[in-house]
């Protein structure tokens, strides 16, 4: 009986060494071998998560001081592929005048991916921001072999200028700094209630 309970102890022992070892080698490989930089490097993509993550202020706030000039200059990355005047010529991509606001997916003559056509609603301002922001993680599967701006800047701004191509649809409302002041402006009545506490000491 006790041998066997040793033997058992033995086991459970060895057991747990073999998956610490097996804990610290592929440790070791996996993160020896995962690069700073995933991948290869693509103009605009963003890295995952960490410093190059974008954090930066909401798409509502970046338009609010978008710059349509300056999205016109963006607009170079997409002319390749895609015309924005009105009754422009679909290329590689649709025509896309006025499309802010448009359903997704709907310029007649155009062969949409079908992951692209499964997705519902209308090009907001918000919807084209993500697009933008990565057309693979938007819509899986998407013909759009673009990598996506990973400046959200450049994003507002050519978002700004699309929307000056016909659609003109009023931006949306600022919405993050006002609640961050909002949220600041609350932390002074919060201190001021701690020298009554102490008072009360
Ligand atoms: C390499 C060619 C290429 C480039 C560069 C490109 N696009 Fe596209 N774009 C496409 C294709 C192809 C589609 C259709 C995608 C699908 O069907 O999945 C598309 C679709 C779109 C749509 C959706 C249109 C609709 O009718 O639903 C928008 C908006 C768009 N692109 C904007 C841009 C902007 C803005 C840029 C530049 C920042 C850009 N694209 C760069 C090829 C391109």
């Amino acid at each position: 009986m006790d041998d066997r309970f040793n033997t058992m102890a033995g086991w459970a022992l060895f057991a747990g060494i073999i998956a610490l070892g097996g804990t610290i080698v592929s440790g070791k490989i996996f993160h020896g071998g995962r690069p700073e930089k995933m991948g290869y490097a693509i103009e605009g993509v963003e890295a995952e998560g960490g410093a190059g993550a974008d954090e930066g202020p909401g798409i509502a706030t970046l338009l609010a001081s978008a710059d349509v000039a300056a999205g016109e200059k963006v607009f170079g990355k997409c002319a390749a592929c895609h015309t924005v005047n009105q009754g422009g010529a679909n290329g590689i991509g649709p025509n896309l005048y006025g499309i802010v606001g448009k359903p997704h997916a709907s310029i007649a003559g155009f062969a949409y991916s079908d992951a692209l056509k499964s997705v519902s609603g209308n090009w907001t301002f918000e919807a084209l921001d993500a697009w933008l922001k990565s057309p693979r993680a938007y819509a899986d599967g998407t013909k759009m072999t673009f990598a996506g701006l990973g400046n959200g800047v450049d994003r507002a701004n050519v978002i700004a200028y699309l929307n000056a191509q016909g659609s003109n649809l009023p931006l949306p409302a600022a919405e993050a700094a006002p609640a961050e002041a909002a949220a600041n402006a609350a932390e002074p009545a919060a201190n001021a209630a701690e020298p009554a506490a102490n008072a009360a000491e």
